[in-house]
């Protein structure tokens, strides 16, 4: 009796809008779930209605080896995904491009589609946050910012790469990427079981700190990732081996069409975890040196 998740959207971004909808006096329609459950209270006024969802929802936060290894053939499909839309980039393409790069990888590959729209968004657009219009002309000193990942076995991916369109940062763009990648490995690096978000958030603050980026996001161990992109399950509990989690620091400064976000999703093991998109790279040279590499001249 709970709102549906959905692939791209969780039970709490549902609720959000159902409650957004509820309060606008010009639409005030319930969900469709809520409209059923409307109806079987209605129907059967004698039965106690119980939510299930709270039963349900550890078994989704802990995954099983078959979930597993099914997660392990998503992170490397979406992983070469991100690969080939970072080798085709090129000045004076478009971001739809890049997009249609990234899903012919992921179908070739056996996914059942995306697990959640893809978000390409260059100069400006990395700054709007899920952006999904993926239409604009690329130029010379954008930065792009991709966040996309493949369904594959109902489960999906989490990952985000950032990357300079002609292949070379400016001063600032490699400043910020360079803090973003210290705080996301330091996040990776401290996560096993036992540990608690605030203790990896307090180590990506202290990076960002560091490097002078005051008022972003460092994140830390960041959301679940399974059935959903943003999974269900409780925040307030150290990690656990079986967990499948999202990690995503953030610097946006608008101002500046500065966006850079790095994220890879991992597996909580027993003594440490197991970055399932570790095949695309994101050291600096690394990504540097695929931008471009396979970019073709529209005919
Ligand atoms: N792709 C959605 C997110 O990064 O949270
Ligand atoms: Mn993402
Ligand atoms: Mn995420």
């Amino acid at each position: 009796l709970s709102e549906r998740t959905e692939v791209d959207q969780s039970r709490s971004d549902m609720a959000i809008f159902t409650a957004r909808r509820m309060a606008n006096p010009y639409g005030a329609y319930p969900s469709e779930d809520a409209w059923r459950i409307a109806r079987i209270r209605e129907r059967f006024p004698y039965y106690e209605m119980k939510d299930v969802t709270p039963h349900i929802d550890p078994l989704r936060t802990i995954k099983s080896p078959r979930e597993v290894e099914a997660l392990r053939r998503n992170g490397w499909v979406s992983a070469e995904a991100h690969i080939r839309a970072i080798e085709v980039t090129r000045v004076g393409g478009w971001e739809y491009e890049i997009e249609a790069e990234a899903t012919h990888v992921m179908l070739r590959e056996g996914a059942e589609g995306a697990g959640y729209p893809a978000i390409v968004g260059s100069g400006p657009n990395g700054n709007v946050w899920h952006y999904q219009e993926n239409g604009r002309q690329m130029e010379a000193g954008d930065l792009v910012v991709m966040d996309y990942g493949a369904s594959m076995g109902h489960l999906t991916m989490d990952i985000t790469r950032t990357w300079p369109v002609s292949g070379a940062f400016t001063a600032l763009q490699e400043r910020a990427y360079r803090c973003v990648l210290e705080a996301e490995k330091a996040i990776i690096a401290a996560m096993r079981p036992g540990v608690t978000r605030q203790e990896t958030l307090r180590i990506a603050e202290e990076i960002f700190e560091k490097w002078g980026f005051r008022n972003q996001y460092p994140g830390g161990a960041g959301h679940y990732v399974g059935m959903s992109v943003h999974d269900v399950g409780a925040y307030d509990i150290p990690l656990q081996p079986g967990m499948v989690i999202a990690i995503e620091p953030i610097i946006d400064i608008p101002e500046e069409d500065l966006h850079v976000r790095i994220e890879d999703t991992v597996l909580v093991t027993e003594d440490g975890v197991e970055i399932l998109t570790a095949h695309v790279p994101k050291e600096l040279e690394d990504i540097l040196a695929l931008v471009g590499r396979r970019a073709r001249q529209p005919r």
